[in-house]
């Protein structure tokens, strides 16, 4: 198999942008692991009938057909809010799919949609549930063992990826920021009117739940490289994490970039 980075840590440690530079650096597939969950908890949301209509009128996606015909699940949803649990439902939708149909929806769903707090916050309800994890999980391993010619590897980056969907990854980096400076750069990206303690609040949140779920909880051990960016530019992190990642996978891949 071709190395794998795996990229760990908090929410909104910056792991999503350096995944990017360092798969665009060392010429690798970069997959954010945490958008497939993210799809699934879209989905749920689209169970409860109105959500989107209310929440997001322009989003293009008004029932919950829309979200599953992305997925490629066309004629499958036949969701019944009276005779189905929501979450035997997800299971059994998510049993049908390829990751090829995952990295399909996340192209079709507006990322405004799939990056939201709200979307989130669902992620990481319905990342508690072993079943969800374990067919993500081998979703994610296929994506790696799948990448194309043109890649020469893949970083892959979410909350387990290290620990439990590739404990034998070639590179493991753990990335944190302190809370308040976390928080800060979220609401740089968020709507006009988004407050900061908004932010922080569903940040702690969600840290709190992926520290705290029995199954694959976001943790690290001695096996990582762990990389703290609240002093440092998104430049001086990447810098460091290529010479991190130099230091540990083979040479003949380190020293490719486009
Ligand atoms: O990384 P992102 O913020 O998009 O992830 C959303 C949520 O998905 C996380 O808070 C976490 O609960 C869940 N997740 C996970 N395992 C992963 C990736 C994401 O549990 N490998």
């Amino acid at each position: 198999m071709k190395p794998v980075i795996a990229i760990d840590g908090h929410g909104c440690s910056g792991k999503g942008t350096m995944a990017r530079l360092l798969a665009q650096h060392f010429c690798f597939a970069h997959l954010d692991s945490g958008s497939f969950y993210r799809l699934f908890a879209c989905l749920k949301l689209a169970m409860a009938g109105d959500f989107f209509n209310s929440t997001y009128p322009d989003s293009g996606i008004s029932k919950i057909e829309d979200i599953s015909n992305c997925l490629n699940l066309f004629g499958q949803c036949q969701w019944d809010d009276k005779s189905c649990d929501k979450n035997n439902f997800l299971i059994e939708l998510l049993e049908e799919i390829s990751v090829h149909d995952l990295l399909q929806a996340k192209e079709t769903i507006p990322t405004g949609v799939l990056r939201s707090d709200i979307v989130g916050i669902e992620a990481s309800i319905i990342a508690k549930i072993p079943e969800v994890r374990s067919i993500l999980t081998k979703l994610i391993r296929e994506f790696a063992t799948s990448v194309g010619d043109e890649y020469k590897g893949s970083v892959v980056d979410g909350r387990d990826i290290g620990t439990v969907v590739f404990p034998d990854a070639n590179c493991k980096i753990f990335m944190t920021a302190d809370q308040e400076i976390r928080a800060q750069r979220r609401l740089n990206d968020m709507p006009a009117g988004t407050t900061l303690k908004e932010v922080y609040d569903n940040l702690l949140e969600r840290d709190d739940r992926d520290f705290s779920r029995k199954v694959a909880p976001l943790t690290f051990d001695s096996s990582y490289v762990l990389v703290d960016t609240t002093r440092e530019t998104v430049e001086e992190s990447f810098a460091r994490l290529v010479d991190i990642v130099n230091n540990s996978i083979a040479p003949s891949y380190s020293q490719v970039s486009r």
